[in-house]
């Protein structure tokens, strides 16, 4: 049979186009599928299960599930098998059947509530309809003035938003800690050397101190401040090696001997970025160091073992910054601008965070 032709498409190709359009047109339904699974606790309650869940046992064990929706419970944990929450394993019953069961992957692992580093806050506070929202404003924010979509949604800065909205501010802080405790141990672990010599620390916007307080509980010599906005520190006691201080990273940056910038600089725009960094450069001594933990772009796509697309996630986040707040996910050479303009002389990046690098600025 020859080349069918429709509208002058070719007709394969005309077929790929569509497959890869309505790929992306339904994407979103990953991240949805997700959260209903979370919403229903199903990673916690197939890790009690302790061996592979059939699905009569994962419906039977879902607390408040309508006996109307039984029936669909495997297609929700279908997709979920296929985009690696979960996978599927021969029950083993020695009844000779041949019934798979449910089993976790290391990524439903990291959504276990039990699990000190749960990425489950992060998933919450990312997917809350305020945050999602400004998504639906992302074109017309482009014909606007507007700072962000999220202000064209909300009328307002995240920032500000987050100060009269105390669900909002929990949720987006939760988030915020949950990643943190496990960059946190992945910065002991892996480089325990980078706190050397430091006699004192200063955690610039460092949230509600997860980071600082295990770093502190780490290095017991290390004096940690942890900095950020005033409702954010409001009513966090100091304790042991650890103290909070309120303020404005655009006014004035606690002194010490380094100070630490977790997920901070991508929230801000080139300029905000200088100043932010200008004022870290007259909080430190001249033997001190800025210690940034941010993404730097592959140049290239890169795939990971199991698949995953590593630069479509960093691009992923790169554009949340865009709709959330004034910033961006930079590659180097554009790292390296923003350094010199705020007067530092070097930089080492330090690739040991997945996506991220730790990325150490010298005075
Ligand atoms: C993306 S969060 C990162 C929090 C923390 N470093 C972490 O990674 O877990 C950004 C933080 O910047 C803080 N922040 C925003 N504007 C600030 C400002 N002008 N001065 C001080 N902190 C600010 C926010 O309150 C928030 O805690």
């Amino acid at each position: 049979m020859g080349e069918v032709n429709v509208n002058g498409e070719n007709v394969n190709e005309l077929l790929q186009a569509q497959a890869h359009v309505w790929n992306h047109i339904f994407s979103f339904i990953n991240s949805m599928s997700l959260q209903c699974a979370i919403d229903l606790g199903i990673p916690d309650i197939i890790q009690n299960h302790g061996k592979p869940m059939a699905i009569t046992e994962l419906v039977a064990a879902l607390p408040t599930l309508h006996p109307t929706k039984a029936c669909n419970v495997y297609r929700l944990m279908r997709i979920l098998v296929h985009s690696g929450f979960f996978a599927k394993q021969k029950l083993g019953d020695g009844d000779g059947s041949d019934e798979d069961g449910y089993v976790l992957t290391s990524a439903s692992r990291l959504l276990l509530k039990d699990n000190t580093l749960s990425a489950t806050p992060l998933l919450k506070s990312m997917l809350d309809p305020i945050l999602m929202q400004p998504w639906h404003f992302l074109g017309t924010w482009f014909q606007t003035d507007d700072r962000t979509p999220f202000v064209t949604a909300h009328g307002e800065m995240l920032w500000d938003y987050c100060s009269h909205d105390p669900h909002v501010n929990n949720s987006f802080n939760q988030g915020m800690a949950s990643d943190a405790r496990l960059v946190a141990r992945i910065l002991i672990d892996k480089y325990k050397e980078a706190f050397e010599g430091l006699n004192s620390l200063v955690d610039v916007a460092g949230g509600t101190g997860t980071l600082g307080k295990t770093i502190a509980d780490a290095f017991p010599h290390l004096k940690c401040t942890v900095f950020d906005l005033p409702h954010v520190v409001a009513g966090l006691q100091d304790s042991g090696n650890v103290k909070y201080v309120g303020g404005d990273i655009f006014e004035h940056v606690p002194s010490a001997d380094a100070v630490l910038l977790k997920w901070i600089l991508h929230d801000w725009s080139d300029d905000e970025c200088v100043k932010i960094l200008r004022r870290c450069k007259e909080a430190i001594s001249s033997g001190g160091k800025v210690m940034i933990i941010d993404m730097v772009v592959m140049k290239n796509k890169k795939v990971n073992e199991q698949g995953l697309d590593l630069l479509e996630t960093q691009l992923f986040i790169d554009m949340l910054m865009m709709v959330l707040m004034t910033g961006k996910e930079r590659h180097e050479e554009e790292w390296a601008t923003l350094f010199s303009a705020a007067g530092f002389s070097g930089y080492k990046i330090i690739p040991i965070i997945g996506l991220r690098s730790l990325i150490e600025v010298y005075p």
